[in-house]
């Protein structure tokens, strides 16, 4: 990987020049003027993938390729994808794409091809999977299982929660939970709706050593030994982990563990066994579909130019808001109620990976990197927090996710919602002019002084930047793509960036002082802190 600083480069020269002529032309100009969508339009698969409502002309795109080629994009992502060490600050291969591959290819880490393994550990979440939705695999009492609990945080918990509230249409008998935050009043909440008896949980946890996990594990363990004895935890619990030494001290039953690699980063790994409550939730052949999306985007992000590669595209208009107009923020609309978690899942891919502001020389980096990612679902966030990105003094680029067919036969509301969908993007652009909100008055009972005194209010500046991608129909395969799509959108970013997205130290610091502050809240012993934290501390504890 190469390790330039991006705006030392010559494109990043010409795209500032380039950048102070267009910034104030406006997108409806430009489309008035020949723009065509399907210059700025990919359609790949089941996606229709429409950039051209972004503040862009094909110079700009030119440009961005050249920058992407100047930071060695291409030998990068072979990189990637071939297991160099390229995660360089923890030594390690970043694979996620490995855990997804198909059956004949071969990848070397250390010199050893993983697939085989990749192919085992695939082979044994089918068929516990499979055992456990036919009821095969029963808990202690010999009741089949109707439900699961994930126990996990960030990667161990976002992405598997985030793909089965997508797939929830899919569902196999199985109700699935998940328990992340180390609030005990939410555990006991969830384990109130629990029986003990027909309940399988899953630890998951990349190290096993995390606070939140570990404590809720415990908690959890304690009510299964009161409710049903010492000797249910072997039924009763599962493990995924790379940590196997902490796995058997927990006492969970060896043919219940499932192995994790520590090429896999835990915000990349809901398609390794950490997906295990995925393949539960929706069973295995649809997980199996989940990953052939994924993979799908594989291939076309590792063998598509660069000028046809969607999540080349995505990243590098991203990086040009970023970079460029010096946007903050970017916010992900789904209009489907299915993908409300994606925001959140997307904040810990993209904010833990790219949040960084050491560059690939150990450096302190002084341009922009990670952007602030933040979102919910259409037509709510309509009625919540649209009114900032239409007249607000912030520029928020914002990618639309929507499908052609909704998932239900009688769903009568599809084209209402699809509306919105596609009037939203065109208001951002398009906006309001003083003439025209002064047209629309016209015909209302309204004096003209009242019309005067109004019209401000009702203009819209419009040329706000949208991505639009029009999906098929939400189905396992076509998230697994689409996720795909983001993943590689956030790596895009980290080699432009010259930064290292696979890594995550600066999460670090907090749990430190979390262990220490425990250690004193619980001896009743506030050492010396900072005068707020001591304050506080002692109001907390009631000095
Ligand atoms: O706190 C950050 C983090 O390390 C994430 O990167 C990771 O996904 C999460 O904690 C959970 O870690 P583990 O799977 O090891 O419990």
């Amino acid at each position: 990987m190469k390790k330039n600083n991006p705006t030392l480069t010559s494109t990043w020269k010409n795209l500032t020049s380039h950048f102070n002529k267009i910034k104030n032309i406006e997108m409806k100009q430009m489309f008035a003027d020949g723009k065509k969508a399907e210059d700025f339009t990919i359609s790949w698969e089941n996606f229709t993938v429409d950039f051209s409502k972004n503040r862009i002309t094909k110079k700009t795109l030119d440009l961005l390729f050249n920058l992407a080629s100047e930071c060695n994009l291409q030998q990068s992502i072979e990189d990637q994808f071939s297991g160099e060490k390229i995660n360089q600050t923890e030594g390690r291969a970043v694979l996620h794409t490995a855990v997804r591959a198909e059956k004949n290819k071969k990848i070397f880490v250390d010199n050893k091809d993983v697939v085989p393994q990749v192919l085992e550990s695939r082979k044994k979440i089918k068929r516990f999977t499979d055992d456990i939705i036919s009821g095969e695999i029963k808990g202690s009492t010999n009741k089949i299982f109707t439900d699961i609990v994930n126990i996990g945080i960030g990667g161990s918990d976002l992405g598997p929660a985030m793909v089965v509230e997508a797939l929830k249409y899919y569902s196999s008998r199985l109700k699935t939970h998940f328990i992340s935050n180390v609030d005990g009043d939410h555990v006991l909440e969830i384990l109130k709706e629990l029986n003990p008896e027909t309940t399988l949980f899953i630890v998951v946890s990349k190290t096993f050593t995390t606070q939140e996990t570990l404590s809720n594990a415990i908690t959890i363990k304690n009510w299964l030994i009161k409710n049903l004895g010492e000797d249910s935890v072997i039924n009763h619990f599962a493990a995924v982990s790379t940590n196997t030494a902490e796995i058997k001290n927990f006492g969970i039953n060896p043919n219940y563990v499932f192995s994790m690699n520590d090429w896999v980063g835990g915000r990349f790994s809901l398609w390794s066994s950490v997906g295990l409550s995925i393949s539960l939730s929706i069973g295995s052949k649809n997980f199996e579909s989940l990953l052939k999306g994924a993979r799908k985007m594989d291939n076309h992000f590792q063998s598509t130019p660069i000028e046809k590669n969607i999540p080349v595209i995505l990243a590098l208009i991203s990086i040009w808001y970023n970079n460029f107009f010096k946007c903050e923020t970017e916010a992900v609309i789904p209009y489907s109620e299915y993908l409300k978690k994606l925001p959140a899942y997307l904040q810990q891919a993209v904010m833990e990976s790219n949040g960084k502001n050491t560059d690939r020389n150990g450096q302190n980096i002084s341009y922009q990197t990670g952007n602030i990612i933040w979102g919910s679902t259409g037509t709510n966030s309509q009625h919540a927090f649209f009114q900032l990105i239409h007249q607000g003094t912030k520029l928020i680029p914002c990618d639309f996710i929507g499908f052609s067919d909704p998932l239900f036969k009688e769903n009568k509301q599809h084209n209402k919602l699809m509306s919105n969908f596609f009037a939203q993007t065109e208001a951002l652009m398009m906006g309001k002019t003083i003439l025209e909100a002064q047209e629309e008055l016209k015909d209302s009972s309204l004096s003209e002084n009242q019309i005067k005194s109004l019209l401000p209010f009702k203009v819209f500046e419009g040329n706000k930047p949208t991505n639009t991608l029009l999906i098929q129909k939400l189905t396992p395969e076509t998230l697994g793509s689409l996720i795909a799509i983001y993943e590689h959108k956030i790596f895009v970013q980290g080699i432009v960036w010259n930064i290292f997205s696979y890594d995550q130290w600066g999460v670090e610091l907090g749990k430190q002082l979390a262990s220490k502050l425990l250690k004193e809240i619980e001896e009743k012993d506030p050492k010396k802190h900072d005068d707020s934290t001591n304050s506080l501390l002692k109001n907390f504890l009631k000095l």
